[in-house]
């Protein structure tokens, strides 16, 4: 077992955010990630994946492991669905693609997301109208307290909008091993009715779509407006899209008459964060290496060298100003190490 002491965590999280880790190992198999929760040395570890969704602010004063477990199988299929399991290491865009090679359905939508498969039950990875949690079947844990392995059900995952039992009562009690997900291998449900979809499939020519361009009218739409973590630090949204009642949405609608939203039920619409940020005037505002990201205000950037405390003050700024205008309060939907 390879333990690195004093390792730059730059590299491992899309911010790029330059922060140290006590000790650093790589997690390559179940055996092994028993074993090191067991070491005395290290009583205090910190899992770390794909990096995408999380805001760095200081040093790791800890064993940091890192999830490196591969691997895709298949569970059961029949002539219609298959059910496949995959490591918790695996990159997701890699499964996506993996997946429409396959011919297999469902992963579509979720083209191009950033970060890897052990990672999106926690915060249900959604886009362009699919969740997680409508493929998910169940995923296996490993307890940290015990080193046992434990099921969860989709049911008992508990999601919704960019939430699971990971990010409450779970919270800090088990690492994500794998990830079971049932896919369709004919007549593929199509998600085309996000209004950007449709757009990109009629520039596209496409009239009747298959899975691979539905994938392909995502990945346009994303890279059109989303930052590469390759190319400027990020985590994707940073914030949650606040959920408000029907009055105060009624009222915001009267003064704004081009708002966009999503109602979620009779009383509460769903208001996008981009949206408030940029009528706060704050879309492509830049404080040295931290900023708004031109092109989608809900996404904050590292030009470079900001550090974490940089972007959370950006972060604090952002929310203080979008409050002061509207009353609204937004919650960041990327986990911030303090
Ligand atoms: N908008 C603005 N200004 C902006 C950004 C957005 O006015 O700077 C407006 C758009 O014009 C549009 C509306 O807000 O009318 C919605 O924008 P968009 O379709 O880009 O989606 P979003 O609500 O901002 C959410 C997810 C994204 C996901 C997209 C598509 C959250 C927090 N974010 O963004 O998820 O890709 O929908 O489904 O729900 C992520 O979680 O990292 C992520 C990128």
């Amino acid at each position: 077992m390879n333990i690195q002491e004093n390792i730059s965590l730059k590299n491992y999280n899309t911010f790029g955010i330059d922060v140290k880790a006590k000790a650093f190992v790589e997690i390559n198999g179940l055996a092994q990630l028993q074993k090191v929760l067991e070491l005395k040395a290290y009583p205090d570890k910190f899992i770390l994946s794909g990096g995408s969704n999380m805001l760095l602010t200081k040093d790791i004063d800890a064993l940091v492991m890192h999830i490196n477990l591969k691997g895709i199988t298949v569970l059961e299929e029949n002539d219609d669905e298959v059910i496949i399991k995959v490591m918790a290491g695996e990159n997701w865009h890699d499964l996506v693609l993996w997946s429409l090679n396959k011919g297999y359905g469902g992963l579509e939508n979720l083209s191009l997301i950033p970060g890897n498969v052990g990672t999106a039950p926690i915060q249900n990875i959604g886009a362009y109208g699919v969740e997680l949690k409508d493929v998910f079947e169940s995923c296996a844990a490993m307890e940290i307290r015990t080193g046992e392995l434990v099921a969860f059900s989709n049911d008992q995952c508990e999601f919704s909008y960019r939430d699971s039992i990971f990010k409450n009562e779970a919270k800090g009690k088990y690492i994500i091993t794998s990830v079971a997900l049932k896919l369709s291998k004919t007549n593929h449900t199509l998600n085309t009715g996000y209004g950007a979809i449709e757009d990109q499939l009629r520039k596209n020519g496409v009239v009747y779509p298959t899975i691979k361009d539905i994938s392909d009218a995502v990945i346009a739409i994303r890279q059109s407006k989303l930052p590469d973590p390759m190319e400027i630090g990020n985590s994707g949204s940073f914030f949650k899209n606040p959920v408000i009642s029907r009055k105060t949405y009624q009222k915001l609608k009267k003064h704004h008459p081009d708002l966009p939203s999503y109602q979620v039920d009779e009383d509460q619409y769903k208001i996008p964060a981009g949206w408030l940020i940029e009528q706060c005037g704050l879309k492509g505002e830049r404080y040295g290496d931290a900023g708004v990201h031109e092109k989608q205000a809900l996404v904050l950037v590292n030009y470079g060298n900001a550090t974490g405390l940089e972007i959370l003050e950006l972060a604090e700024l952002v929310q203080k100003t979008v409050s002061q205008k509207f009353n609204i309060h937004i919650n960041p939907e990327v986990n911030i190490i303090k």
